[in-house]
């Protein structure tokens, strides 16, 4: 990704990041094209899976990559890395740390930004976390190839801001029913609120080849049916790929590794690493 082309969000679209979170209320600037959201309908689809060992992948294609624990409530990134950190952005928002020393190396070559469990009270949208949520992205934007922000699942406030904060737009599903109409919530939502048009999609945990590509024509068409006539222009879901259901996700969970590291060779990690090659650069 570079940062030419036009903002996906434009400035000032209805739910683009608020100018009132700003400093001194200016304009906000369209987000930095490196910024990416991942988020999902449903919950525990893979989400943080998805982050961290695409991370992974793209560090290991010699990119400069971070991922910020953005589900701020239900934080889990350090568990799932195996780190145990000193300086969460807890200690970053309270004025505790400085931001450069939050940042820590994970063990796929990428950088983390992790929340820890000290941040349930930013579980709620205020003022002071648009803010501070804000303030830490565009810090550290610049100084990475890709930003990945792992929210929380759904459209509370505080996913949706997150999300504006973004310029790309990756929404994680399963091809179960629930997660398919929760995916759909979630895109009608962006779509109508965020100006969004272009979303990237995986789908997770697809029992056969091609199922992702089958679930990507089936939101498409209720997106075409049901969202885009009521816009200016269509909203196009772009399938970036699908992730095979593999017993060795939940082994490296449970060994609390990165799947990428500890079983490289399995179908789960292929497709991931897959899925890197097609990122848009
Ligand atoms: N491709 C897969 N094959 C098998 N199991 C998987 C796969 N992807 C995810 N899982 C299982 O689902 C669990 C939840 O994944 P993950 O934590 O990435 O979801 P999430 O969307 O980040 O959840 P949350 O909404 O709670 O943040 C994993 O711990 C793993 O056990
Ligand atoms: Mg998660």
């Amino acid at each position: 990704m570079t940062d030419s082309g036009p903002p996906v969000v434009a400035p000032g679209a209805p739910g683009a990041r608020a100018a009132a979170a700003s400093p001194a209320g200016a304009a906000a600037a369209a987000p930095s094209r490196r910024i990416t959201a991942v988020t999902s309908g449903k919950g525990g689809v893979g989400k943080t899976f998805v982050s961290t060992n695409l991370a992974a992948a793209l560090a290991r294609a010699g990119r400069r990559v971070l991922v910020l624990d953005a589900d701020l409530g239900l934080a889990n990134l350090d568990v799932v890395l195996n780190l145990w950190p000193k300086i969460t952005l807890h200690e970053v928002f309270t004025g505790k740390a400085a931001l450069a020393d939050a940042i820590l190396p994970a063990p796929g070559g990428f950088s983390v930004l992790l929340a820890g469990s000290g941040m349930v009270e930013y579980s709620r949208m205020t003022p002071e976390v648009r803010l501070q949520l804000q303030r830490v992205i565009d810090e550290v934007a610049p100084r990475y190839d890709h930003v990945l922000l792992d929210t929380g699942a759904g459209i509370s406030d505080l996913v949706l801001y997150t999300v504006s904060l973004a310029a790309h737009v990756l929404v994680t599903a399963t091809p179960e029913p629930t997660s398919l109409t929760d995916a759909y919530a979630t895109i009608k939502v962006l779509a109508a609120t965020q100006g969004r048009r272009h979303i990237h999609l995986v789908v997770n945990q697809v029992r056969r080849p091609g199922e992702g590509r089958s679930v990507r024509a089936q939101l498409q068409q209720v997106v075409d049916r049901y969202v885009s006539p009521t816009l200016e222009a269509p909203v196009r879901i772009e399938l970036l790929g699908e992730v095979p259901t593999d017993p060795a996700v939940r082994e490296a969970v449970l060994r609390r590794q990165l799947l990428l590291e500890t079983l490289p060779g399995t179908a789960a990690s292929l497709a991931v690493v897959a899925m890197a090659a097609r990122w848009p650069q």
